[in-house]
């Protein structure tokens, strides 16, 4: 293959670079094209033909259903990691030895208190905020708690910021759910694990004792580790273009819970257990709902459904649609929702329109039945999938910063009115 790209404009040849990655994925390499073509830029609203950088995070094959953070496939660390191993993995490069996996939750721990006047600005939300807009505002409000910048030339100082944001995010996230219950914000407890520790503060009666459960800790864990990165996807492109004008870490990861909200991304757990919902009071007649997604005139959408990137099974939603039925069964549970999501899995795997357009079930489609399982209230659903997507937005902040990417800065094509003369108020 050759390793330029010819484009002609106007009768005037263009050679441009190709980039080949180590998987064998190509890019035409287009730093210098605007200079080369007098001004000519490149159009492509909602970057579906656009790579926004190099990176050597994650790799994730739509085609073939791969993704692998690291080099280690998705299925493997699932099953044999746990969450704090992923995150130190994704954000460093390689899984930890044990010593620096417990200095590195030692470390967490250490940060674990978050500034107790943080609780005057959760006070101020009205308890019908939803938990992404608090979180996101929470998130930003820790800057000014910790302010000092960091300096990413320092590999100390980086450290120390992430096991900052590691330890005190959970705590955020136990509040914001804590909040809406009317509950004491409480700390947790710095002699359980990670994820144990997450259930307890989020669950932790004032009365009781939180008895933890060995088949939700385990499911949680798994949730995490599949949710903790995911590549270019909407909110860690968001924190990379924040944090490439030098905003810091806090500012960065605060505009990308923002972008994980919206229901087209992260905000679809919540979204599919809402349309479940929705099916079942209405009859639970999945035909009807399908035509529906299929009407081109009906705004509604299969909520779970398709992926900018997966063109054949998310394989994430195989290891979640598994990991529901087995919590389902574990804990006792008969959700009937889970039926109705079944039932319209089956349905839409041999639909025509589905087919043709290679929508598949996502990682959402199942994720918010586990939740729910969990006891997890339907609007925290989003939150979690913010707290699994953290170590993944740090280690594409790290990675942008370490790489002195420029500031991000699109173009586009002009299309409005051209120069004409005011008109005064009078004469409009
Ligand atoms: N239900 C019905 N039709 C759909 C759906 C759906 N869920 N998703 C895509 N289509 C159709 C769409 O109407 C279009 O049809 P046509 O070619 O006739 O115009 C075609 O499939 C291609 O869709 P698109 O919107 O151009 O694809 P996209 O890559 O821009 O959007 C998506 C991807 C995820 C936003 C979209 O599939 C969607 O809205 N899905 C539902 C929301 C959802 O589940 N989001 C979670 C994504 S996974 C979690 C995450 O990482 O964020």
């Amino acid at each position: 293959m050759s390793n330029k790209a010819t484009l002609e404009i106007n009768g005037e040849k263009h050679e441009f670079p190709l980039v080949v990655g180590t998987e064998n994925e190509v890019g035409i390499d287009i730093k210098t094209f605007r200079a080369a073509t007098n001004g000519v830029v490149t159009l492509d609203p909602g970057f579906k033909n656009t790579g926004s950088c190099e990176s050597g995070i994650t790799f994730l094959n739509g085609e073939q259903g791969i993704l692998r953070y690291r080099g280690y496939a998705i299925e493997e660390l699932a099953d044999k990691a746990d969450f704090l191993e992923v995150a130190f993995l994704l954000i460093f490069g390689e899984l930890p030895t044990k010593d620096q996996l417990e200095k590195f939750h030692s470390d967490i721990k250490g940060q674990s208190i978050v500034d107790d006047d943080v609780k005057k600005i959760i006070d101020a939300f009205p308890k019908t905020a939803h938990p992404m807009g608090v979180l996101s505002s929470l998130t930003s409000a820790l800057t000014a708690f910790n302010p000092s910048s960091v300096n990413v030339d320092s590999e100390e100082d980086m450290y120390n910021s992430v096991v900052r944001i590691l330890g005190k995010f959970p705590v955020l996230v136990a509040w914001t759910m804590r909040k809406k219950q009317g509950l004491p914000l409480d700390y947790g407890d710095n002699s359980l694990g990670y994820v144990e520790n997450v259930l307890q503060m989020m669950f932790k009666k004032p009365n009781q004792d939180y008895v933890q459960n060995p088949i939700i800790i385990d499911a949680l864990d798994k949730l995490l580790i599949l949710h903790a990165d995911h590549e270019q996807n909407c909110s860690t492109s968001t924190v990379r273009i924040v944090g490439s004008s030098h905003a810091g870490l806090f500012a960065s990861l605060s505009a990308g819970i923002s972008a994980l909200w919206g229901p087209l991304h992260g905000g679809a757990n919540q979204a599919v257990i809402e349309m479940l919902e929705a099916i079942k009071e209405d009859g639970g007649d999945t035909h009807k709902y399908m035509a529906k997604a299929k009407d081109k005139t009906d705004p509604f959408r299969l909520m779970g459904f398709g992926h900018r990137v997966y063109k054949n099974f998310d394989p994430r939603a195989r290891i979640i649609k598994k990991s529901a039925d087995d919590v389902l069964a574990d804990l006792g549970i008969e959700d009937p929702i889970l039926e109705i999501a079944k039932g319209l899995e089956a349905e839409a795997l041999s639909d025509d329109y589905f087919v043709k357009r290679k929508l598949y079930p996502n990682v959402d489609f199942y994720s918010g039945i586990i939740y729910r399982a969990m006891g997890i209230p339907i609007e925290m659903f989003t939150v979690m999938f913010a707290l699994g997507r953290l170590p993944g937005w740090i280690a594409q902040w790290r990675e942008m910063r370490l790489n002195k990417e420029p500031i991000g800065r699109p173009r586009q094509i002009y299309t409005g009115e051209t120069l004409r003369d005011f008109k005064s108020i009078n004469n409009r």
